[in-house]
């Protein structure tokens, strides 16, 4: 791939607390990875294709943490529930209907597109018990050159019977999955338990057997409410704490990524772990303002040196845009700050580097916009008006509290434009 110039005004995270704004900056770009950024060109690149974006914004892409692929179909239906009736009600039947391929099929293309025409490049992705429908998806992400991790739904009990696995076929489908999709190295598999109360203590043994077998990562959702850790503490007796399941049955002797939806009451043992583990949170603002789970103690944990990114959550989170998420981290940051003493907020600066820099530190080399790293990147338009002048900060902050997928402009992945609805036609021959 020939060297090619990006200029505009690029904005991308300094430090946690800082974002580096370049105005009228350069982009080099070989072979997909950024060369170089710079506020004047060198001689040497002058005669260099140079694709200029004038006074719009470009920014890296978004990396979404914790998505449901098959909820896509959910979005914003059944938010008058608290988690488990949303889960028994609306999510379990929904999820059911994916044992059809067809029906994957047609909503997975769907999603894909709509994580490209949202800014979303890298994923981590739930889906569900069917081997069929899991493998379409991991097939289309693959085509897309997306880069994810995701892998089949476990749950063994405390599930409708028209939605569960018996503990060996749950066991024998996620060996299967792993075996057949390990050598990719963009789309790769990840342990899934669903949430520790439909996971039997078998079952979590078997997958701490696979973890160490194939030396694959782990998602799952971790202390996610009150009712949920108290159920999980009921259930394993034996360990106090919903995080030592994990660590007592193996399930984090994998070196894959360890990534924990929600933890927004994490204890001690908790900390400990995710310290231990390198494992890295993910804040999800609408789906647990959705379910009433309650609000992630960020700047808390950020303190004590724990890693967070962001993560959309959908169908919980009801929508795709990780953008939005950057928003609404910083909005109900301020609520926990309001209604509870010693919590403090976060800014916009800091949810942008949780979703950027962080979503990004367990892909490889993406995140920032600096040398080295894959121009994995998105042209935004400026959202500056005439009447109210804004600085550049000010026009990202606008979008994403108040911009959408059209406000995207372009979009490069591993250095290439990359365009939705041909994507999707690629997709539909899957
Ligand atoms: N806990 C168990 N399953 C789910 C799910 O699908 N979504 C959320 N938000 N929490 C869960
Ligand atoms: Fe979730």
């Amino acid at each position: 791939m020939a060297i090619k110039v990006y200029k505009g005004n690029i904005i991308s995270s300094e430090t946690f607390d800082k974002l580096r704004v370049i105005e009228n900056g350069y982009i080099v770009v070989e072979d997909g990875f950024i060369k170089e950024v710079c506020q004047n060109l060198k001689d040497e690149y002058k005669d260099v294709e140079l694709i200029d974006y004038g006074n719009k914004l470009i920014v890296p892409a978004f990396s979404d943490l914790h998505m449901h692929a098959p909820q896509y179909t959910q979005r914003g239906i059944g938010m008058d529930c608290l988690l488990f009736d949303w889960l028994n009600n609306y999510t379990f039947p929904q999820e059911a209907n994916y044992k059809d391929p067809a029906y994957a099929k047609s909503v997975y293309a769907r999603l894909v597109r709509e994580f490209i025409r949202q800014g979303s490049f890298q994923l981590v992705l739930y889906t569900t018990i069917h081997y069929e429908a899991c493998d379409i998806l991991f097939r289309m992400l693959k085509e897309a050159g997306l880069y994810a991790y995701t892998g089949l739904v476990n749950m063994d009990m405390n599930s409708p019977d028209y939605y569960v696995d018996e503990t060996k076929e749950s066991l024998a489908k996620t060996e299967k999955f792993i075996v057949e999709h390990l050598e990719d190295d963009k789309v790769k598999p990840i342990l899934t338990p669903r949430f520790a109360p439909t996971c039997s203590k078998e079952l979590m043994l078997g997958l701490g057997e696979l973890a160490k077998k194939y030396d694959v990562g782990v998602q799952t959702h971790l202390v996610e409410s009150r009712a949920e850790a108290a159920w999980a503490r009921q259930l394993y007796p034996e360990y106090d704490s919903d995080g030592l399941i994990y660590e007592a049955c193996g399930l984090l002797q994998g070196s894959g990524p360890k990534v924990f939806a929600h933890v927004i009451f994490p204890e001690a043992q908790e900390e400990r772990i995710l310290s231990q583990y390198n494992g890295i949170s993910v804040h999800c603002p609408d789906a647990t303002s959705n379910v009433t789970a309650g609000i992630m103690p960020v700047a808390e944990m950020t303190k004590k040196g724990l890693k967070i990114a962001l993560g959309s959550d959908v169908g919980g989170g009801h929508f795709l845009g990780i953008y939005r998420q950057v928003a609404r981290a910083t909005q109900i940051s301020k609520m926990k700050e309001f209604y509870e003493e010693g919590q403090e907020r976060i800014r916009l600066a800091n949810a942008l580097y949780m979703a950027w820099v962080n979503g990004g530190s367990i892909f490889d080399k993406i995140g920032k916009l600096e040398e080295g790293y894959r121009f994995n990147a998105l042209v935004i338009d400026n959202m500056l008006d005439e009447e109210y002048y804004t600085n550049l900060e000010d026009a990202l902050e606008r979008f994403c509290y108040i911009g959408d997928e059209r406000n995207i402009f372009a979009r490069y992945l591993d250095g290439k434009f990359i365009d939705p609805d041909e994507v999707y036609e690629r997709l539909l021959k899957i």
